[in-house]
């Protein structure tokens, strides 16, 4: 699980990632310039202020025009891993390659308009791959069901060729959708709303869990 902290209050953003935090693997934040997409959000000097508060992985998805300028300044503020957009990542190699001389990992986005194709010649070299399930910019919005065939195609991708790549679903997760990203091959669950929009956000994380729990486990006894 990944929540999202663009749906927490964030004028208490410590306190709401430290509720949640032992219960979590990994925190997804959406770092927004009000260029590529036009919502704007927070950088590294948030992302320093809380780091030390939480122990979860920290997964910087950055929507921002010139991704790599981020880099340094992210790496010093904690980030783990960087997530950048197909479109404005000429060259992932050596974006990737930069990213790990900084210590962090390195994934690719695509976008619901975008071809799974465009992905896969750089695969190999990704720590992650992210299939937006929704346009990027805003939390709350549906589930795209139409995205989990680029789930599909990608998971078996990694499969084929043994890949340690890990596959991430981002956008309108909810305990109705989440079973289906899992049956389609993803195996990390981004989902804003549906965790820090809940009255308890700790339960709505075990929900979420339950949801692809019981997904999986049939899937196995079909
Ligand atoms: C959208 C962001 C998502 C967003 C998900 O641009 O990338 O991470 O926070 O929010 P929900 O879960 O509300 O769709
Ligand atoms: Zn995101």
């Amino acid at each position: 699980m990944a929540p999202s902290v663009l749906a927490a209050d964030l004028g208490q953003l410590r306190s709401e990632m430290e509720r949640v935090d032992s219960h979590v693997e990994m925190f997804h934040l959406d770092v927004m310039d009000g260029l590529y997409v036009p919502n704007l959000t927070f950088g590294a000097p948030v992302i320093e202020k809380v780091r030390p508060a939480v122990n979860a992985f920290f997964d910087c998805h950055l929507m921002v025009i010139e991704p790599l300028r981020l880099f340094e300044a992210l790496a010093g503020a904690g980030a783990d891993h960087v997530t950048l957009h197909t479109d404005v990542c000429d060259d992932p190699t050596e974006a990737g390659s930069f990213a790990r001389r900084l210590g962090m990992g390195f994934g690719l986005a695509l976008s619901p308009a975008l071809a799974p194709a465009v992905i896969r010649p750089h695969l190999a070299g990704l720590d992650m791959v992210t299939v937006m399930s929704v346009e990027p910019g805003f939390g709350g919005q549906a589930f795209m069901p139409e995205t989990l065939s680029k789930v599909e195609t990608i998971r078996r991708w990694i499969d084929d060729e043994e890949l340690k790549t890990a596959l991430q679903i981002d956008g309108g997760i909810t305990p109705e959708t989440a079973p289906l990203a899992a049956a389609a091959g993803a195996d990390i669950f981004v989902a804003g709303t549906a965790v820090f929009a809940r009255a308890d956000p700790v339960e709505a994380v075990g929900m979420l869990r339950r949801s692809i729990h019981s997904a999986m486990s049939s899937a196995d006894g079909a």
